[in-house]
């Protein structure tokens, strides 16, 4: 059966959210209040660079079941079901999110709401959000009880979006347990093909769903930097990191994912996310459970610190130094360079005199508008030119096919520091290059 859908923001989450949502054959309607976005989005163009999307997004729209508009009022008076997706960044200069694009999402929509409606949130949000935007909405909405707010936090990782929303692991959904409502019944039509793929469907109230979101992300990080501190240990000892994941990683208890060494976590979500529920946990008297978080983040940004210490061991000095960094996106096949580490370190050692190339097969542009002052090249040769060094900080497939001998006559010396373990020490070693990983002899 076909619902009729409105998505708010029309970013990473909800563009793709919007364009999968038509697949599954609804009739969607993305709003946001960027008009040049929307521009794009409505001329069949993504944004962002996320492979796959393009073909989901113009299939829909040349379908007619997918269409973008600013308009509050025409997604109010089309849509049953709503989805929220803004962002939810850091507070300037705290550890909190940002609630603002959320809020005024509900604070526009809701006097609009005329019918019945249920809003299903998915940007992640410290808990009690869903509640307190719940009881802001029936009070604004002319139809007052009959707006119902359930959270339906989002999993997807950036880079395999599409697949990620179309073939979740799993779908979690928070209702309102105080209220009969018909949310559940609403996210089964919206989510049908879905459940009948077998996919596990776990409903739940409105605190654990966003607190499930905050603990996944959590995990994670503290995987990450698990792996990164030992690495640290790796380097006192003379040890090899990469050898020591794998042989944990048999064990089923650890599994190897997630167990990469290198300069860390970034992007649009851990960083950020991490932080807000260290002080969403402190707002409800429970900061004591996550002060290890604090560590986490502490270990994952050392990591970038060290990347520049081995840059400037490399190079003997920062200052006047050629160093080319490959790789600017936080993770690859991403153009996404919110907090991540390798523009971070890039910048690092610029401002420690050194003159920095940068190349990322996709995220140039962005990076380009984070970081103007870097200089940026057309491809990883042009950016190895006359290099003292080549930093690898994002694992792009076109990085680990370079080969030593493509890079021999371009640089001025063959040293090569892998921010990620991500390329052959024999390999490079062997064509005469001297290689250093992270956490690695
Ligand atoms: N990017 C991911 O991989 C991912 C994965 C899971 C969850 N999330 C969560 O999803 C949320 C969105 O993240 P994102 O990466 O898509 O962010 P984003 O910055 O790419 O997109 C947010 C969009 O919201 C729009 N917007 C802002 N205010 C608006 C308003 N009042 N009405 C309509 N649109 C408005 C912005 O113009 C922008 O297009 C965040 O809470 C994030 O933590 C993101």
């Amino acid at each position: 059966m076909s619902t009729r859908i409105a998505v708010f923001g029309t970013g990473y989450l909800g563009a793709t959210h919007a364009a999968c949502m038509a697949e599954l054959g609804h009739e969607v309607l993305g709003v946001d209040v960027d008009a040049a976005k929307l521009e794009k989005l409505a001329a069949g163009e993504v944004p962002f660079y996320e492979p796959g999307l393009g073909e989901v997004l113009r299939r829909n729209i040349d379908r007619g079941r997918l269409k973008f508009t600013s308009s509050y009022e025409e997604a109010a008076e089309f849509a049953d079901v709503f989805f929220l997706g803004v962002g939810t960044p850091q507070k300037k200069g705290e550890f909190a999110a940002d609630m603002v694009y959320v809020d005024a999402v509900i604070e526009t929509l809701a006097p609009l709401l005329t019918k019945p409606a249920v809003i299903f949130g998915k940007s992640t949000v410290p808990v009690g959000t869903a509640e307190r935007l719940g009881k802001r909405a029936r009070e604004l909405a002319p139809v007052g009880d009959g707006v119902e707010v359930a959270w339906n936090p989002e999993f997807l990782r950036e880079g395999f979006a599409v697949q990620d929303t179309l073939h979740p692991d799993r779908l979690v959904l928070g209702v309102d347990r105080g209220r009969h409502g018909r949310a559940e019944s609403a996210a089964r039509e919206v989510y049908a093909d879905l459940l009948d793929e077998g996919i596990p469907f776990l409903v739940t109230d409105l605190a654990t769903s966003e607190l499930v979101k905050a603990s996944a992300n959590a995990f994670l990080a503290t995987k990450i930097s698990f792996i990164n501190a030992i690495s640290e240990v790796c380097e006192a000892a003379g040890a090899d990191v990469t050898v020591l994941a794998d042989a944990i990683g048999y064990d089923v208890r650890i599994g190897r994912r997630f167990l990469n060494a290198g300069i860390g976590f970034g992007g649009g979500c851990l960083p950020k996310d991490i932080r807000a529920f260290m002080a969403r946990a402190g707002e409800l008297g429970a900061d004591q459970a996550l002060t290890f978080l604090r560590e986490v983040d502490n270990i994952n940004m050392r990591r970038r610190t060290r990347m520049v210490e081995l840059a400037r061991e490399a190079c003997g000095s920062l200052l006047g130094a050629r160093v080319a960094v490959l790789g600017a996106a936080f993770k690859p096949d991403s153009d996404d360079v919110r907090d991540s580490p390798a523009l971070n370190v890039a910048g690092q050692i610029q401002l420690q005199g050194a003159a920095v190339n940068v190349y990322d097969p996709k995220a140039m542009d962005n990076s380009r508008a984070l970081f103007p002052t870097l200089t940026y090249s057309a491809n990883a040769l042009e950016a190895c030119e006359g290099a003292d060094v080549v930093l690898v900080l994002t694992e792009w497939p076109e990085f680990l096919k370079l080969q030593p001998s493509d890079l021999d006559a371009v640089v001025r010396k063959k040293v090569i520091v892998d921010g990620r373990n991500c390329l052959s020490p024999d390999e490079w070693r062997g064509a005469g290059w001297n290689y250093r990983g992270l956490g690695r002899p």
